[in-house]
């Protein structure tokens, strides 16, 4: 992978940055995603944010050796403390970062957001949660996806504010979207999942003892969820 040849996950992370946007790619690391899509003429400018020093000289030198300075911004900051007013930001990406730690960012630095921005997240993990804080503050989800590259189920999740949005608990699980179309990598990860889910019972079982009883229903619930959904 490389600012020119994306993987298949910031692929199909770029094809949801709208054309025209100006994008604040936070912890952009190498600084691939906002590269690729300035020099492809998708957007017109970004900030590329990282909190730690490695990535972010590495992003420096991406931007550089492309000569995109002009038109990419790499700064060294913590979450959304990356944009700052001036920017004009109309999308937000987070990709490659746990799903809580994305609701984290976004739920620390909020006031940061005009609330008109697209947020296109790919967690890695901690949909379930980040589904919730989406939910809990306004945004509506406006495009779902699962992917699997390098024998990793990967979700890019794309949301924008619309104001009060309800979903169900199974929803917030499966992700709205993605019940509805039931892609065959969607049904490929939750029939993986749920062979693993299968397993940490059994396990559980074998030590109930130790395991506290929540613990157990709630990976019971997960289950029977996910073999419903597969029935
Ligand atoms: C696994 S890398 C993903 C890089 C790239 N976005 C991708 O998807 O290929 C996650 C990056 O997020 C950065 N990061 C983690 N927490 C952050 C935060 N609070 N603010 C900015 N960057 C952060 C890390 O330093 C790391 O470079």
């Amino acid at each position: 992978m490389n600012e020119q040849t994306l993987s298949m996950r910031l692929e199909r992370v770029a094809a949801q940055v709208p054309v025209g946007a100006r994008l604040a790619d936070i912890g952009s690391d190498h600084g691939y995603l906002p590269v690729a899509l300035v020099r492809r003429g998708v957007i017109v400018a970004a900030v590329a944010g990282e909190v730690a020093m490695t990535p972010f000289r590495s992003a420096e030198r991406t931007v550089r050796e492309n000569g995109l300075e002009p038109w990419i911004t790499v700064r060294l900051a913590d979450g959304l403390a990356a944009i700052e007013p001036g920017d004009g930001i109309t999308a937000v990406s987070f990709c490659g970062m746990g799903g809580e730690t994305i609701r984290d960012i976004l739920d620390r630095d909020q006031s940061r957001l005009s609330g008109r921005e697209r947020l296109i997240l790919q967690p890695n993990g901690g949909e379930q949660p980040l589904r919730l804080w989406l939910m809990e503050n306004g945004y509506r989800i406006l495009g779902e996806e699962v992917l699997r590259e390098n024998r990793f189920d990967y979700e890019i999740i794309v949301a924008e504010r619309s104001g009060p949005v309800l979903y169900t608990a199974e929803e917030l699980y499966f992700g709205p979207l993605l019940l509805g179309v039931r892609s065959s990598a969607f049904l490929g990860k939750w029939q993986r999942r749920l062979r693993q889910k299968q397993k940490t019972l059994a396990g559980f079982c074998r030590a109930r003892q130790a395991v506290p009883e929540d613990m157990v229903q709630d990976l019971v619930r997960q289950i029977r969820w996910i073999a419903e959904l597969l029935a």
